[in-house]
């Protein structure tokens, strides 16, 4: 990941029988310790060199990695170091491989990679498999394979052709050939439980902990030096602002309004922040979006507008900064690496990648406290600090605001038109006890105007649309069943307050082929 700074906390106070996962490379190594996590334990990343600085873990998991164990240069473990802890070891595909030659027996390279669901068969009664079904899918994705074990080392599970994919060495070093840390192997996370059952001290992760190593290390970065932050109301900065705040370090928030966001969004951001305490600088740079946008209607276009007139917006407010930090979230790190298609994080990461971030991450003075963690550990950490609820339970906004949600040139009254409907449509949600359920819901505007009758009067005005969805990643969608008697509620309000509109229509398009928003 050239010039990206991943916080991944080791340079947090180290405390001990935590779970070291030692990083050999695989895009899932992060996947093991959020897994670690979620089984409730404390759990960080090493690369193998690093494992002089464990002091006293409570297990270690070599991950795997892209290498073969063949190559002259390939990746290697400090094995002495590494029995000398006396601590259950996991090794997961490359990690196996490597305790495998370790413990002396032999891998047979292939130029082929194994990558797919296979079927685990366990040999024999084995701690590891405790509870684990027969024939449970496990997923792979490997070259190397055993070749000869070495004295001692027992066969603990293969495949359905017969291939070991699980070893065991002594009472509590194993080897696993697949990816316990990811969903397609289905009981991947009884496995992972199993194995840290025999590690009997482990650190409990506490969210509380985690909070005020933060905490440490942001002090220790920033020093005396000012760190400049933006905000936008979004989960991410808010909870980012909340710990920089507690932090006490000397910290500028920046809010940018583009003149694009929800019904009296600006001032309720800024009700919010003063409620935590928090002082914001809003700048409201409207006109000049409105203005910069005026005339155009390709969707392309009008997102690039806007995002290079924030960047200069926000920069202008920012003036020489000594130090900015960043809400990215490991999704973020993950998805801008391995180049996934979701536009959230595409953008996102785009904004903060920045040529100004670029060279000052060069200048290490870019931090990124929250780029260890998913986002529901993010909102963990957001209401252990007292961030209320609502805040942290926001639906998703877009960067560029309603302009993704206004087909066709954006003018002021357009806006109204969104605002309006999209206030109503969202408190009756809140009435109804939908919003939360929805994992996004907005109104919108098509920009086709139909004949209707207002009163006594023929009208002729644009149409509203209403989309609510479900989602777990934004990369798919199914539109939600709202009851009809909530549709007729925003409906009729829709139709006799809102001025401009005339029709109401409800989207019922998936994603795909559809996109959330409408631009
Ligand atoms: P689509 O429309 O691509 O949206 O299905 C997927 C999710 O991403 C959000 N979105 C954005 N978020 N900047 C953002 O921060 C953007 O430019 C952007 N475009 C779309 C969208 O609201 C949905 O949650």
């Amino acid at each position: 990941m050239p010039g990206l700074h991943l916080y991944d906390g080791r340079d947090m106070i180290t405390p001990q029988h935590l779970v070291a996962v030692i990083d050999y490379g695989s895009q899932y190594t992060q996947l093991i310790v959020r897994r670690v996590r979620e089984l409730g334990f404390l759990a960080r990343l090493y690369t193998p060199e690093e494992l002089d600085e464990v002091v006293e873990p409570g297990a270690i998991i070599l991950s795997g990695g892209p290498r073969s164990t063949s190559e002259p240069d390939a990746p290697d473990i400090d094995f002495a170091k590494l029995i000398s802890f006396h601590v259950p070891v996991l090794g997961v595909c490359y990690g196996m491989q490597l305790l495998n030659i370790k413990t002396g027996g032999t891998v047979r390279p292939s130029n082929k990679r194994e990558y797919g669901p296979a079927a685990l068969l366990p040999e024999s009664d084995c701690k590891l498999f405790e509870g684990v079904s027969a024939s449970s899918q496990v997923w792979m994705s490997h070259s190397d394979t055993v070749d000869h074990l070495a004295d001692g080392c027992r066969i603990i599970a293969r495949n359905s052709e017969g291939v070991p994919v699980a070893l065991q060495w002594g009472e509590s070093m194993f080897g696993i050939q697949f990816h316990p840390e990811v969903t397609h192997s289905h009981e991947g996370r009884t496995i992972l439980r199993n194995f840290l059952s025999c590690a009997p001290h482990l650190a409990p992760f506490d969210i509380g902990d985690f909070r005020r190593e933060l905490i440490t290390e942001i002090r220790q970065k920033v020093g005396d030096r000012q760190v400049v932050c933006g905000v936008s109301g979004g989960v991410d900065s808010t909870v980012l602002a909340v710990l920089l705040h507690e932090a006490g370090v000397n910290a500028r928030f920046i809010f940018v309004d583009n003149g694009l966001l929800r019904k009296n969004e600006a001032q309720e951001v800024q009700d919010n922040f003063r409620r935590m305490g928090v002082e914001i600088e809003t700048v409201d740079a409207s006109d000049r979006f409105l203005e910069a946008l005026r005339g155009e209607t390709a969707p392309e276009k009008k997102r690039r507008i806007i995002g290079t007139l924030f960047i200069d917006v926000f920069w202008d407010a920012v003036g020489d900064a000594e130090m900015l930090a960043q809400g990215t979230l490991y999704p973020d790190v993950i998805e801008s690496a391995s180049n996934a298609k979701s536009k959230a994080s595409v953008i996102k990461t785009h904004h903060n990648r920045v040529e100004r971030v670029l060279k000052l991450q060069e200048q290490g003075k870019v931090i990124e406290p929250l780029a260890f963690l998913f986002k529901d550990e993010v909102r963990a950490l957001g209401a252990s600090m007292g961030i209320p609820h609502d805040i942290l339970w926001r639906h998703p906004f877009p960067g560029p605001g309603l302009a993704v949600r206004c087909p066709g040139e954006v003018t002021k009254d357009k806006l109204d038109i969104i605002r309006d409907s999209d206030a109503i449509f969202i408190s009756t949600l809140r009435k109804w006890g939908w919003y939360d359920k929805c994992w996004q819901a907005y109104a919108g505007l098509i920009p086709v105007k139909t004949v209707g009758v207002k009163g006594d009067e023929r009208s002729y005005e644009f149409a509203t649309n209403l989309r609510a969805i479900i989602s777990e990643d934004a990369m798919t969608a199914d539109w939600v069943q709202l009851p009809y008697d909530l549709l007729r509620e925003v409906s009729n309000r829709i139709l006799n307050e809102v001025k401009g509109t005339n029709r109401v229509l409800y989207d019922v398009s998936t994603k795909p082929p559809a996109s959330i928003e409408w631009e």
